[in-house]
């Protein structure tokens, strides 16, 4: 893996574990790594935070165009940082979670979030201006090998399929996957993964994106097969 920075581009639904496997595959290849989704979330927080009606779309872009925003893109402690309040953890929490569909499918936050994304990703893949030694990124997201990053080195579409993703998440909010836990879990992927789909088709890849499907591997080997389709393109 040498030469020009790279950038490898990370499509996928909630639950397909496309934010540990690419800050793992980050870390490995000694890249900087972007979670987009963060960077909805924060919009959302700033959101209420300034008040902002959350069913006034102009409002709401508005107010995301003045968001200060910092990403932290290390793999191995990546934070969000808005307004100088360091919001890593709260945005993951359900209350964030709940009202972010709105603010992403706002299209006009769309096309703001989208310009910063790509400044990120200039910043890290211009020796000099990037903050891991201009060696590349990688962002991950719903629409980053389509929209953000159409000409990435690397386009990859992470999917699992729908009881796989249910398990994961399942385990990740309630520590366990019985049926009542899978029940509690089900209304919240599916409904998101709907309202989101209504933006961006990120159950399908475009021309030209890699397919992998982790459904029946674990984190490791689907680490190890991410890692095999970056290594094979470079
Ligand atoms: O991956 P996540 O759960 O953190 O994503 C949060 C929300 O942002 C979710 O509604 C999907 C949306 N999203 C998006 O529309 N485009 C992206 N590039 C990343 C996330």
């Amino acid at each position: 893996v040498s030469g020009r920075p790279m950038v490898v581009a990370i499509d996928g639904p909630s639950g397909s574990g496309k934010s540990t496997i690419s800050r793992r595959v980050a870390a490995e290849l000694g890249l900087a790594y972007l979670d987009t989704g963060a960077m909805y979330r924060a919009a959302t927080w700033w959101c209420r935070r300034r008040e902002v009606d959350l069913t006034d779309p102009a409002a709401v872009a508005v107010a995301v165009r003045a968001m200060p925003l910092q990403m932290v893109t290390d793999p191995d402690a990546p934070r969000v940082v808005c307004d100088g309040v360091d919001i890593t953890d709260e945005i993951r929490g359900a209350d964030i979670t709940a009202a972010v569909s709105v603010v992403a499918t706002n299209l006009d936050v769309r096309a703001e979030l989208a310009r910063r994304q790509r400044a990120e990703i200039a910043a890290e893949t211009h020796p000099g201006e990037g903050r891991s030694e201009g060696r590349g990124i990688i962002a991950e997201g719903r629409d980053i090998t389509t929209v953000v990053a159409p000409d990435a080195t690397v386009r990859l579409l992470l999917i699992a399929d729908e009881r796989a993703r249910l398990a994961r998440r399942a385990r990740e909010l309630h520590g366990a996957d019985d049926d009542a836990t899978l029940e509690a879990t089900r209304d919240l992927v599916v409904r998101r993964d709907a309202d989101d789909s209504t933006v961006s088709a990120f159950m399908t890849a475009a021309d030209g994106v890699v397919t992998v499907d982790s459904s029946l591997l674990t984190l490791e080997e689907t680490v190890a097969a991410v890692l095999d389709v970056v290594r094979a393109a470079v």
